[in-house]
């Protein structure tokens, strides 16, 4: 079966409900990232970025895969499909995908601040992470996310899916942030690149195809052209 490599970023996720980021009224217009989403933030005030994460948690408790996420978990029936996310949610692994790698880490899980090392489940009847809320090895847990000025632990992975894909797909993302939007870099030269978004995204590559729809029609189009 023929490698389909999908980069997903939050417009994925839009049309579930979820907020994109840079998008207008997205998260980072009402939040700070210095604030919420650095350890620095995190080390002068942790009851701020906990609940910022607890709210978000919060949120996906009540939001569903959209009909893009879907189809793209049904491609498995043709494709070997590895999605490569910088969402945090789990919609695409709730929507079936087998093959969902998280760059930017989970919500749903949490991370002690010991080692860093040890990860846990976010239970579902507890989703909040307070302050004083301990690891077993009595350590304060920290949400499983990579912060702004974190190093990237799956970049490494990734690349190494992004360098075997046969027919690579970037879908909701702004392509800003780094290394994520470096992956493309790595992607074979004789690969057609797929790229959807309602919006205008730079991306300088001779071989991109642009689908400017939202992700959930822009995937329709998609198995249009690669089904045929
Ligand atoms: N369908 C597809 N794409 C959409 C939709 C939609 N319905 N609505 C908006 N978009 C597109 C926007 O046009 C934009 O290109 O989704 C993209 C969202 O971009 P960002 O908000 O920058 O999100 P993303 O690229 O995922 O951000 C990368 O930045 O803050 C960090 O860690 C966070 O993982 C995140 C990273």
């Amino acid at each position: 079966m023929k490698k389909l490599v999908i980069l997903t970023g939050a417009g994925m996720s839009a049309e579930s409900g979820v907020s994109t980021f840079r998008d207008a009224g997205g998260l980072w217009e009402k939040h700070r990232i210095e604030d919420v989403a650095t350890p620095e933030g995190f080390r002068n005030n942790p009851e701020l970025v906990l609940r910022f994460y607890n709210e978000r948690r919060k949120q996906l408790m009540i939001v569903k895969p959209n009909e893009g996420h879907l189809d793209l978990a049904e491609l498995e029936k043709n494709f070997d499909v590895q999605i490569i996310t910088q969402n945090v949610d789990n919609l695409h692994e709730q929507a079936g995908s087998s093959h969902v790698l998280h760059l930017h880490g989970e919500l749903m899980k949490s991370r002690s601040t010991g080692t860093g090392k040890e990860i846990y489940d976010v239970q579902p009847g507890k989703i909040e992470i307070n302050v004083g809320d301990k690891c077993p090895k009595g350590y304060q847990l920290r949400p499983h996310i990579v912060w702004f000025g974190e190093a990237v632990p799956e970049f490494e992975n990734a690349i190494k899916i992004a360098e075997q894909a046969d027919i690579f797909v970037i879908i909701g993302t702004s392509m800003q942030v780094y290394p994520a939007a470096g992956l493309i870099n790595y992607v074979s030269a004789r690969v057609p690149i797929y790229l959807i978004d309602p919006n205008e995204v730079a991306v300088y590559n001779k071989n991109v195809i642009v689908i400017k729809k939202g992700a959930s029609e822009g995937v329709k189009e998609l198995m249009k052209q690669i089904l045929k």
